[in-house]
This record gives C-alpha cells, structure tokens and sequence, in this order.
C-alpha cells in the first residue's frame, strides 16, 4: 500500500543564516593599567606593550553575567526590531554563569520576557560565541527554529585572582548578542569550522570548582577556582589556532584573504592578531580591535567587536566578514560571513 509521506522539516529545503541585528553592553565601571599598577607588580608600559590593553571595564556589585547578557540582548532586540516573544531558542556561551543551574539562558529569558523560548548555556570559553552561533545556525538551516538569540557574556573579573599580575591585567566584564534568521537573497553565514584539542586543556583552565576538586575551607586559599594560565604556549596556541581556523572557512568558501572587508577577531592580545595579519599579509586596518577599551571578555569579545563594528559600518551588505576566535580547551572556531 502507498502510504503518502509525512511532511516533516526533513524534507524541506536547507536555508541560510543571517546576523539580523547586533547589541552588546559593557559595565560602567572602567579599570586602567594606572589603577592596576596600585593592585599588582605591573605598569602601564608593560601591559600596552605586551597586550595592547589600556584599560577594561569591570562588573559592579551584585551585577551578574546574566543582567550584561540581557542588556546585551535588549540592545540586539532593538537593532534588529524582533520582539522577545518571537524568539524560539536563547544560547549563551559563557563561563561564567551566574550558577551551574539554571543556565544562564534562563535567567536572560526572564529577564527579557521571551516566553516561548528553548533556553541552554553552551561551555567553550573564549571560543564561545563562535561555537553558540555554529548551534544556532544548525536550527535554523534545518527549519527547527526560525529566530534565535546568541549571546557571549562573562564576568571574568569574578574567577580572576587580583593577585596574579600574570592574569589580572587581561581580562574583563560584557556581554555581545546578536539575532539569527533567514533572510534570503544571498546573505548569511557562508561556511564555519569548529576545533578542538583537550590534550592541552591544561594550559588555560580553571582547576577547583567542579566535581573534580570541589572547594572546601582547606583548599580555598589555593586560589583553585581563579584562571590559570601558560601565557608563552597559550599565545604560540592562539596564532596557530585562528589561522588554520580562517584557512578552513576561506578553502570551503573558495575566497581568498583579499576578498574579506572585515575581520573580526578574539581581543585577547594585540600581538596575537598582528601575528595573524601579517602571516595573512593583510593590512591592521582590515581587523577589528577594541581590546584596548576592554580587555580580553572571553565569549563577549568577539560579539561586542561584531556589535560595535557593524554599528560603526565597518562592514557593508555584500561584504564578506570573517570571525575568528580561540579559547581555553582548547577550542577554535572561524566563521564567514556574507553581510
Ligand atoms: C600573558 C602575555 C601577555 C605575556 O607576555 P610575554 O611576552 O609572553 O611575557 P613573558 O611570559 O615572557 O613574561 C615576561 C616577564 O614579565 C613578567 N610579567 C608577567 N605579567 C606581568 C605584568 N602584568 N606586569 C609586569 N610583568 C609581568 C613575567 O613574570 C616575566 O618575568 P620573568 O622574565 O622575570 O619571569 C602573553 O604571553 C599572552 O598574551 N599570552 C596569551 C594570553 C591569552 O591570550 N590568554 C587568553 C586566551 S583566550
């Protein structure tokens, strides 16, 4: 007997994925390398000339990943002119959750009052965003969902160790979003590559706090469940990382370094990104930079240099965009995009 075929998203058509609208939120509070310098054994030249940071911003009290997430969202909301109720799914790529549970998605979705939506955290660290937007463009080019809510927040300065010049200097508080859909015409996400590698999880990580060593009164001196980090092998890691990253997406995508109007890295070390420009042979001024106004902000990085450069037109409809990023794990992702 000839049964008709049920009608399920399967046999629907894939579709692209489009950035639809972009927001971010910084705290109020900024921190400079002067005021760092009455903290730690460290000074304005040494970190400008090591990592390009002047200055970061930095969480007030009782402020939460969660509250930067949400504003960060509203901000995206607005630009893209959605509604929260018309969002079917919310990822949030931290790790820095205002709890282990709930996920911080949750307390976004109250917070902004999207009541219909699917809510999860996604954990990659610094590599995040990249990672949450991989996820969220798999629902929409199957047809599962067709509006979702990525957003990169973390307050570092909560698992940072104020003592520790080798970190403190680095990091900082904030939250990037940006809206998804399908938007036809050619636009959207136009190929991404994800990596990872835990043999050196070691070298980035944050080793008390979980199940494997929880903190107890003894350990809690210890400074377990703050960042620690190889910053040498950390920094060879990254370059090598985010280049091959942007080798995958650019030989699936066919173009070449020359046909990206804007990239937009992680803003972890100007360094870092001047070693991949000039091994791309790309000008600077093709790179997105915000690190010396905040810091590296882990997953938030490259969604507020996403948000700040597509308000300040870095990028045009037409343009192709490339994201690249990296992260403790280790983990690495790059993404191009087609404004
Ligand atoms: C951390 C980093 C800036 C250090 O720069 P570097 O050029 O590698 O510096 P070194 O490790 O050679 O350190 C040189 C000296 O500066 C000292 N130093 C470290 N932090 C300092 C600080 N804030 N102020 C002053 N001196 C500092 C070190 O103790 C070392 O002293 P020593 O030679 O007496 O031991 C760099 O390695 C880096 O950016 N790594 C990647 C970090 C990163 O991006 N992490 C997140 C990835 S998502």
């Amino acid at each position: 007997m000839n049964r008709p075929q049920p009608r399920t998203r399967h046999h629907l058509p894939k579709r692209t994925v489009s950035i639809i609208g972009t927001g971010s939120y910084v705290p109020e509070k900024i921190l400079t390398n002067a005021e760092l310098e009455k903290l730690v054994d460290t000074s304005d030249e040494w970190i400008v000339t090591r990592t390009g940071i002047r200055e970061r911003r930095i969480a007030a009290e009782g402020e939460t990943t969660s509250d930067m997430a949400a504003k960060a969202a509203i901000a995206a909301l607005e630009n893209s002119g959605v509604g929260a109720e018309e969002i079917d799914l919310i990822l949030v790529a931290t790790v820095t959750p205002d709890m282990f549970f709930p996920s911080t998605a949750c307390f976004v979705q109250t917070k902004i009052g999207a009541k219909k939506a699917a809510c999860f955290d996604v954990s990659a660290a610094c590599s995040g965003f990249l990672y949450a937007l991989e996820v969220a463009q798999q629902f929409i080019t199957s047809h599962t969902y067709n509006t979702i809510l990525v957003i990169g927040a973390d307050k570092l300065s909560s698992i940072v160790d104020w003592k520790d010049r080798n970190t403190c200097v680095l990091f900082g508080d904030g939250a990037g979003a940006a809206v998804l859909r399908h938007r036809g015409g050619g636009h959207g996400v136009v190929a991404t590559h994800m990596g990872s590698n835990g043999d050196l999880a070691e070298i980035l990580h944050i080793p008390g706090g979980g199940c494997k060593s929880p903190l107890t009164a003894e350990n809690l001196g210890q400074s377990l469940n703050t960042i620690q980090m190889n910053g040498k092998e950390t920094y060879k890691q990254a370059v090598t990382a985010m280049l091959g990253a942007a080798n995958s997406v650019l030989e699936q995508s066919g173009l070449g370094f020359d046909d990206l109007a804007c990239i937009i890295p992680h803003q972890a070390n100007l360094r870092i990104i001047e070693a991949i420009a000039s091994r791309m042979n790309l000008p600077m001024d093709r790179f997105m930079v915000n690190l010396d106004r905040f810091g590296n902000t882990s997953a938030a990085a490259v969604a507020i240099a996403l948000d700040e450069a597509h308000r300040t037109g870095r990028m045009q409809v037409g343009d192709y965009v490339l994201l690249v990023v990296f992260g403790g794990g280790l983990t690495w992702a790059s993404s191009i995009i087609h404004w």
